[in-house]
C-alpha cells in the first residue's frame, strides 16, 4: 500500500503559502506516494484544487490528516493540528523552535517525527532544500517592490520631452540572500544602488551587482565574518564608526532597504531616529528585519507609518506577499528534501537519523525531542 503524504491547509489567516505545488504533487507521485491536498488548500497561492487534482491529488479535508504518514504544511502545526496526526507521522514545515520549546515537546509527545526545515545546514549537497534562501530571495524582491509602491516617483532617471526625472538613490543595508536580491532588483528598476554589509565577502558580491560598496573598512570589518559564513556581532567602537558614515549617507537616499541580521541575536539597530529626521521628506525605509526585533528605530511590525515625513514599512511575512512564487520554490526545496527519507529500493520512506541533513534538522522523534538546542540529549545549556 502506498504511503500517504497530506497537504495541510494553512489555518493561520496571515500565512497564504501552501507547502505545495503542481509540480512537488507531481514528483510525489512519481517517488511512490499518494498525495491528498487539504480543500482549498492552494487558493491563496494561486493554485485552485482542480490543478492539484490533474497533477495527480485526492482533494480532502482536515480529517485526512490521520492516516497520513508525512504532512507537509508552511507554519509549526498548532496543538489541535497535532492531535489531528497518528502517532509515527513524519511533519516538516517551517517551525520556528526558537522560544517555541513547549510546543516541541508537544509535538513529541504526539509521537511525531517533526523537522524545522529552517535548520538544513548551508551545505552544498541541501543547497535545493534551503528555506532561508529560497523564501530571503523572494523577499529581498517584494522589499524593493513595496518601497516602489509607497515612493510617490519614478525609480529610473527618464529623459522626456517634458524634461528628466531623476534616478532614485535605493540603499540597501545587509548583503545576504535578501540584500543582494533587493540590490539586483532596485538595479533593474533604474535606480542607483548602494549597500553596506559588515562581512567583507559582501564587498566584491555588492560591486559584481552594479552597486556601490559603504561601509567602514577597518581590521575589525576584514575579520567580520564566522566560519559558516554568517555575520558577528560588532564591537560598539565599530559600530560607532559604521554609525556615523551610514548617516552621513542615509540622509542623501531616497530608499533604505534593510536586512541586516545575526543569526541566534535580535536583529542589530541599523538605523535611528536621528537619520531618519534627516532624510528628505516622502523617503521610503523598508525594514525586512522588522519580526526579528527590526533594523530601524520606530518601525512597526505589519504596518506601514510615517516618522517625520518618511514612511518606514514593516511587513510581516513579506515572502506571503509573493505567495505563489514563494510557495513553489518551497514546495521544491520539501519535496527534495523528502525525497532523501525515501528508500530507492522499496520507493518506502527510511529516515535515517544519521543522516546529516535529518540530524541537522529533526526536532522530535520516537517520543521525545531531540534537537539538542531544544532539549534532546547532549543539549547542554546551549
Ligand atoms: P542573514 O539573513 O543572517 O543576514 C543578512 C545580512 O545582514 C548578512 O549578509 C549579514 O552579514 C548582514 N549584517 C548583519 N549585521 C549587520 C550590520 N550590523 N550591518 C550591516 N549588515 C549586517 O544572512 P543570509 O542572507 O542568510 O546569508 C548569510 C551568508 O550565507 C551569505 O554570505 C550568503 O551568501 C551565505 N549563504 C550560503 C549558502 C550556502 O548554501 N552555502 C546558502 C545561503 C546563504
Amino acid at each position: 500500500m502506498s504511503q500517504i503524504v497530506f497537504i495541510a491547509r494553512e489555518s493561520d489567516s496571515d500565512e497564504p503559502r501552501v507547502a505545495a505545488s503542481v509540480e512537488s504533487v507531481k514528483k510525489l507521485k512519481s517517488l511512490g506516494f499518494d498525495v491528498v491536498v487539504e480543500a482549498g488548500a492552494g487558493m491563496r497561492s494561486r493554485v485552485p484544487d482542480a490543478e492539484f487534482e490533474k497533477a495527480g491529488a485526492r482533494i480532502g479535508s482536515a480529517a485526512d490528516a490521520k492516516s497520513a504518514d508525512v504532512i507537509l504544511k508552511v507554519r509549526r502545526p498548532t496543538a489541535e493540528e497535532v492531535t489531528g496526526y497518528r502517532s509515527g507521522a513524519i511533519v516538516i514545515a517551517i517551525m520556528d523552535p526558537y522560544g517555541n520549546e513547549a510546543a516541541i515537546a508537544a509535538m513529541a509527545e504526539a509521537g511525531l517525527t517533526a523537522f524545522a526545515m529552517e535548520l538544513m545546514p548551508r551545505i552544498t549537497r541541501a543547497q535545493s532544500m534551503d528555506v532561508l534562501s529560497s523564501q530571503a530571495n523572494l523577499a529581498g524582491y517584494q522589499a524593493v517592490v513595496d518601497a516602489a509602491n509607497e515612493y510617490d516617483r519614478a525609480l529610473p532617471m527618464m529623459m522626456t520631452a517634458a524634461g528628466t526625472v531623476p534616478a532614485a538613490k535605493v540603499f540597501v543595508m545587509g548583503a545576504g540572500v535578501a540584500g543582494l536580491q533587493a540590490i539586483a532588483t532596485a538595479r533593474r528598476l533604474g535606480a542607483m544602488v548602494s549597500a553596506t554589509d559588515v562581512r567583507p565577502a559582501a564587498k566584491e558580491q555588492v560591486a559584481s551587482l552594479g552597486a556601490k560598496f559603504i561601509a567602514v573598512e577597518d581590521e575589525e570589518f576584514k575579520a567580520a565574518e564566522t566560519a559558516g559564513g554568517y555575520a558577528k556581532e560588532m564591537s560598539k567602537d565599530y559600530q560607532a564608526k559604521q554609525a556615523a558614515l551610514v548617516a552621513e549617507h542615509i540622509a542623501k537616499q531616497d530608499i533604505v532597504i534593510t536586512t541586516a541580521l545575526i543569526p541566534g541575536r535580535p536583529a542589530p539597530r541599523l538605523v535611528t531616529r536621528a537619520m531618519l529626521d534627516a532624510m528628505k521628506p516622502g523617503s521610503v525605509v523598508v525594514d525586512l528585519a522588522v519580526e526579528r526585533g527590526g533594523n530601524v528605530e520606530g518601525a512597526e511590525a505589519g504596518q506601514v507609518v510615517e516618522i517625520g515625513g518618511v514612511k518606514v514599512v514593516g511587513h510581516l511575512n513579506v515572502p506571503g506577499r509573493i505567495a505563489a512564487s514563494a510557495s513553489l520554490l518551497y514546495a521544491k526545496n520539501l519535496v527534495t528534501f523528502l525525497e532523501t527519507m525515501v528508500s530507492k529500493e522499496t520507493k518506502a520512506l527510511a529516515v535515517n537519523m544519521e543522516d546529516e541533513l535529518v540530524k541537522a534538522t529533526a526536532l522530535t522523534h520516537g517520543g521525545a525531542v531531540v534537537h539538542p538546542a531544544f532539549g534532546g540529549p547532549n543539549g547542554g545549556d546551549k
